[in-house]
């Protein structure tokens, strides 16, 4: 009969999840016991309910995984975890183990990913914590994990249960004389029947294949050979009428074919080129692990996230979900421009701006304050789980694409004639040293809250900006009035502009440093958000001497 081992232990340096879990580079996790370690912290932080419970695992496919959900039985089974729901291969989107945490009523999950970043031997893993809403830990979980990360003298562990996890199945284990359960269940049947209540796939499909009046609208999916692959597989080719030249990159692949799974302009690339080229009215990606967006229209006419955030508010009444929940509250994180504020202004809805990290989103949907939510960074979602949905955010895309009879730069020029328009542009400077940058971080903090820069004026290509306001972002959660500090410095200036910095909780090794320019604009609504927004770019750059500090005199990525 399998038992259990005690295994004696050193704790590592550096466990503390980020903004959305640990993220380390696949060969910080192959150190002996680095992951072990992990794990049993995050069982112990649980332990008054660990026993007996039930948790949800999966990942998104990349390299690594298989080994740590087999880490991941061998250890739950030592701690008197009743059973564990496994998806097939170790493959679950994030979307998809919150859907499943929320359906089945688990104690939480473990999600194996470190999303968006690259995959592969020499790039990154990560594992991340899901509490019983089906949302990532807030932050007094992480930090309890954190805590027992730098303590840990022994994890335990099953070494002899060998469980088959490519195999659907339940599979029952004899550990210490309990009975331990590992059902591996498919990786997208939960997730596919969630989505076809929420939004009315006979009209999406209707709109994919066309009709003798309207002819098909021509979408191209791009899974980046990240974990949505076989969700977009059964939604858009069994359930949606689309076809193979409809769907790209569907096969998930352990280091993502090499690319950098992560649908922006940049990495994104090859999609925004297929959609220039070819006869496509849509064009959509998704990252790694399945929770971001980007959305593309003919041509590749670009809808910033921030954007399709308040164009899904404006539009929600046309998917019946909303239309039987009805439409609570929206929230966008701190530094996603402020389109959303608008349509909440107009449809007398609440609107909360919080801390960059969806874990800050859950509160208020667990509250029913909140329907709506996103994030600058490719992030859109919604109640109907606690996790951001890519697949989720195109359905409802092309909801409100079926429904209005529109085009998506249709819709965007509709959306700014109503509202005026908020360009807006993140600069990233990837992997720069962290010394520099943590000095340029303390440097501006200091500037901008010192008496006088608020009034102070500032000029660039004509135009004139007057401090109104600057500060360290800190956040009070209106739930459980938990504070979140330094989220981010801004400045904020007479006319609503704003500029935000700091510094990515993503990363795996040296610094990112992110830089947000948001800019309101009420009739100038259709020119380019580069050449808009330069000025106000130009005067970020000054205030903060961020080329300086970083020695770099371009951003890795301009969105
Ligand atoms: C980034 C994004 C943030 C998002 C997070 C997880 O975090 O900026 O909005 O919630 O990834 O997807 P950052 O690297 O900026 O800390
Ligand atoms: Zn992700």
């Amino acid at each position: 009969m399998p038992s259990t081992v005690v295994v004696n232990t050193t704790p590592y340096e550096g466990q503390k999840p980020g903004t959305s879990g640990l993220r380390k580079k696949v060969k910080v996790f192959l150190q002996e016991n680095y992951t072990e370690n992990f794990i049993q912290s995050i069982l112990d932080a649980n332990k008054d309910s660990i026993v007996g419970s039930t948790l949800v695992v999966g990942g998104d496919g990349r390299y690594l995984l298989k080994e740590v959900v087999q880490k991941i039985i061998k250890i739950s089974a030592a701690n008197g975890v009743a059973k564990l729901l496994v998806g097939q291969h170790g493959i679950l989107s994030t979307p998809a183990v919150s859907c499943i945490i929320r359906k089945y009523k688990t104690l939480g999950g473990i999600v194996l990913t470190a999303s968006h970043n690259p995959g592969g031997i020499n790039n990154d893993f990560g594992i991340k914590f899901n509490c019983s809403n089906g949302g990532p830990a807030p932050d007094n979980t992480t930090n309890e994990i954190y805590k027992l990360t730098t303590e840990i003298k022994q994890y335990k562990i099953v070494p002899d249960i060998d469980c088959p996890i490519d195999k659907l199945g339940v599979y029952d284990f004899t550990v210490d004389d309990r009975t331990f359960t590992v059902v591996i269940i498919d990786s997208v049947n939960d997730y596919v029947t969630y989505m076809k209540e929420i939004f009315e796939f006979p009209k999406i499909k209707a709109l994919i294949q066309g009709s003798d009046q309207r002819k098909p609208f021509n979408v191209l999916i791009d899974s980046m050979h990240g974990v949505t692959g076989p969700y977009v597989k059964r939604i858009f080719l069994e359930e949606l009428g689309a076809t193979e030249s409809n769907v790209s990159r569907i096969n998930p692949l352990e280091d993502f074919g090499g690319a950098h799974p992560d649908p922006n302009l940049t990495y994104a690339a090859d999609l925004v080129n297929a959609v220039k080229k070819g006869d496509f009215d849509f064009g959509a990606a998704f990252d790694g692990d399945g929770d971001r967006n980007m959305i593309i229209g003919r041509d590749a006419f670009f809808v910033t996230p921030s954007d399709s955030l308040a164009v899904l508010a404006n539009n929600l009444h046309h998917i019946p979900y909303f239309q039987r929940t009805g439409i609570h509250g929206y929230a966008r994180s701190m530094p996603t421009a402020a389109a959303v504020d608008r349509v909440a202004k107009k449809n007398g809805k609440e609107i909360f701006e919080v801390p960059t990290g969806w874990k800050y989103f859950g509160n208020l949907m667990d509250a029913g304050r909140l329907s709506l939510c996103g994030e600058e960074s490719f992030g859109t979602g919604s109640d109907h789980v606690r996790e951001k949905d890519g697949v989720w955010a195109v359905l409802a895309w092309l909801s409100v694409v079926a429904a209005t009879g529109r085009s998506v730069q249709e819709i965007l020029e509709q959306h700014w004639q109503e509202f005026g328009r908020n360009y807006f542009t993140r600069y990233d400077y990837e992997e720069c040293a962290s010394a520099p940058c943590n000095e340029m971080m303390t440097y501006l903090e200091k500037k901008i809250t010192e008496t006088g820069f608020v009034g102070s004026v500032h000029t660039s290509g004509g135009k004139t900006y007057v401090v109104k306001l600057a500060d360290n972002f800190s956040y009070m959660d209106p739930i459980d009035q938990s504070v979140a500090m330094k989220q981010g410095l801004r400045i904020i200036f007479e006319d609503g502009s704003r500029i935000v910095m700091r510094l990515s909780g993503t990363g795996s090794s040296g610094a990112t440093v992110r830089l947000y320019i948001d800019s309101y604009e009420a009739s100038n609504v259709t020119g380019d958000a580069q050449v808009m927004l330069k000025p106000l770019i130009d005067v970020a750059l000054d205030i903060s001497k961020l080329q300086a500090y970083t020695g770099r005199d371009a951003p890795t990525v301009i969105t």
